[in-house]
């Protein structure tokens, strides 16, 4: 036999070896998955289970604290708060009496804000939504609720301006509600799949002109990335006091010490005048 037929044989035996090796690897790693498939799945729906109770139990918490009956409330979690965030708003609210209330993102926050202003009658409202859509749902829920005196609910289309020397997609400034201070601002909006991660920055610039001395800015989302970085920069670079809560998207309570900034913000949207 030639040289080329033996290369040839060579050649052949090594692709046969090659499959062989390739059906055993694939036989062992199905073997594999078949055995951790269903325990990863276990785990995980035990994990969410555990997780979906616990949120039912604070739902009944928080139904409870108000006197509302079960089913009182509109649909909670996903792109709604979380019963576990919502009863952190109502032990800020019920600690400290807040008069004004700067809410970004409304929805079912805005009504249980509602019940509780019904309860504090010294409490404004004012919650910011981007999308008409979802204001005019918040405003019929709050009237269905009864609520509808204590909370404003304004639009504030989603704008490119510039914050701190960087361009950023936030709520119109100038349809913001800004004529006083407040003494809570909630963070719940807007929703970063339409600002980018660190969309909710400019609330470090709101804080500084919107937050009254001694208010409370309380972030919703908080064990995201950007969400964790508006936090340490106002900690360090502003010197608000950090408080976390246990809450399964993250909950954090910053406490401001510091005045309020001096400096206007460059507003550059045409026509735009910076805010007083
Ligand atoms: C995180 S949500 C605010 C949730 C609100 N704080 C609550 O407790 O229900 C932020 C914004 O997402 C928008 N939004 C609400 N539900 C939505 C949905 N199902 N799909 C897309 N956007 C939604 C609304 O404009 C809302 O202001």
């Amino acid at each position: 036999m030639s040289i080329i037929g033996w290369l040839l044989d060579a050649i052949v035996l090594l692709l046969l070896a090659l499959i062989v090796y390739k059906q055993r690897w694939q036989k062992n790693m199905l073997e594999a998955l078949d055995e951790r498939l269903p325990r990863a799945i276990s785990q995980h729906s035990q994990k969410s289970s555990i997780a979906t109770t616990r949120q039912l139990e604070e739902l009944l918490r928080l139904c409870l604290r108000l006197e509302l009956q079960p089913g009182a409330l509109p649909p909670t979690r996903g792109y709604a708060a979380s019963p576990d965030f919502l009863n952190v708003l109502v032990d800020i609210v019920r600690e400290r009496q807040p008069e004004r209330v700067l809410e970004l993102g409304s929805g079912v926050s805005s009504i249980v804000l509602g019940y509780l202003a019904e309860q504090h009658q010294a409490m404004a409202i004012f919650s910011i939504d981007h999308q008409e859509q979802y204001a005019e749902e918040t405003r019929m829920r709050l009237s269905a609720a009864g609520v509808a005196g204590h909370v404003r609910v304004h639009v504030a289309p989603l704008r490119e301006q510039t914050f701190f020397s960087e361009r950023k997609l936030w709520y119109d400034w100038s349809r913001l509600p800004l004529d006083n201070e407040y003494d809570l601002i909630v963070v719940d909006g807007p929703p970063i799949d339409e600002t980018g991660s660190k969309g909710r920055e400019p609330v470090i610039e709101l804080c500084g002109r919107a937050l009254r001395v001694g208010g409370q800015v309380v972030f919703d989302d908080a064990y995201r990335p950007g969400e964790q970085s508006i936090i340490a920069r106002l900690a360090e670079e502003h010197g608000y006091t950090v408080s976390e809560r246990v809450a399964e998207k993250g909950c954090v309570v910053l406490t401001k010490h510091s005045t309020p900034l001096a400096q206007a913000p460059d507003q550059v949207a045409s026509g735009q005048s910076p805010p007083p």
